[in-house]
């Protein structure tokens, strides 16, 4: 289970999905990090969710000191920067922590669409991080699925699955993140090699958010649990 006491960093949490993740778990009392290649960036994004969530307890440094600070860091930066972002923090990784990732290769890193995914020799991008991670950090892929639009909506509820995939106990941990956001259903997804079939779940809802016409981003839910 997720100690309440672990301190979530998120790296590139001045953008989209990241900042959306940092005001949700603000909201639901834990501590975060927000990374930037900039710190007075990640300052300026801490400002941010402190003026949506008066009790937020968040603070903003760069992408190194961020993961240094924290037992969690997850990785919210466009798939085209994943490698180069997670060798910049390298130094600052220790064994026992857990990395999530949540990247999809979207075939934009490539001047295509965001409709389509790349193929990565590795699998899938999380199988990537792992590649590059010093041994004994742990690395999730969860959150994929997730709007970001949805997520910065504080006065709405995130309908939607996550599936969670890794070595089990880092998983469990994740896990337990996922009901902090009201509506968010965490899912056990087994070995971190699934998350190739979970990042291109997304490239297929993007291209649903077009046909249906749904700028605030559709979500995924299995039936048969209780
Ligand atoms: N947006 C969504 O709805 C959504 C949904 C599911 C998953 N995701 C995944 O979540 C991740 C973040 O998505 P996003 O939409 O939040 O992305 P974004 O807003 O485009 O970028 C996030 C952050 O990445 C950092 N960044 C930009 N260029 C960089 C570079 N050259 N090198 C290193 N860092 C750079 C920036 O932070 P600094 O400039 O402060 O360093 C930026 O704020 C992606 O991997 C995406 O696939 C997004």
């Amino acid at each position: 289970m997720s100690d309440s006491n672990e301190t979530i960093a998120i790296l590139g949490g001045t953008g989209d999905q990241g900042l959306g993740l940092a005001l949700r778990f603000c909201r639901s009392g834990r501590r975060v990090v927000i990374g930037s290649r900039k710190a007075d960036r990640a300052v300026e994004a801490a400002e941010n969710v402190r003026s949506q969530v008066p009790e937020a307890d968040v603070e903003g440094l760069g992408n190194e000191d961020a993961t240094a600070a924290a037992e969690i860091v997850i990785l919210s930066v466009p798939f085209e920067h994943t490698a180069s972002t997670v060798k910049t923090i390298k130094d600052s990784l220790r064994a026992g922590q857990i990395l999530v990732s949540m990247t999809v290769p979207l075939a934009t890193a490539v001047g295509d669409g965001a409709v389509r995914t790349v193929g990565i020799w590795q699998g899938s991008a999380a199988e990537l991080v792992a590649s590059l991670v010093p041994k004994g950090v742990d690395v999730v892929s969860a959150f994929q699925n997730v709007s970001s639009h949805r997520l910065q909506d504080l006065t709405a509820t995130v309908d939607c699955d996550v599936v969670v995939s890794g070595a089990k106990a880092a998983r469990e941990k994740i896990m337990a993140l996922c009901p902090l956001v009201p509506g968010l259903r965490a899912l056990n997804g087994g070995p971190l090699s699934n998350a190739r079939i979970v990042e291109s779940m997304t490239a297929l809802i993007i291209g649903l958010n077009i046909r249906h016409k749904c700028p605030e981003g559709l979500g995924i839910r299995f039936t048969g649990l209780e």
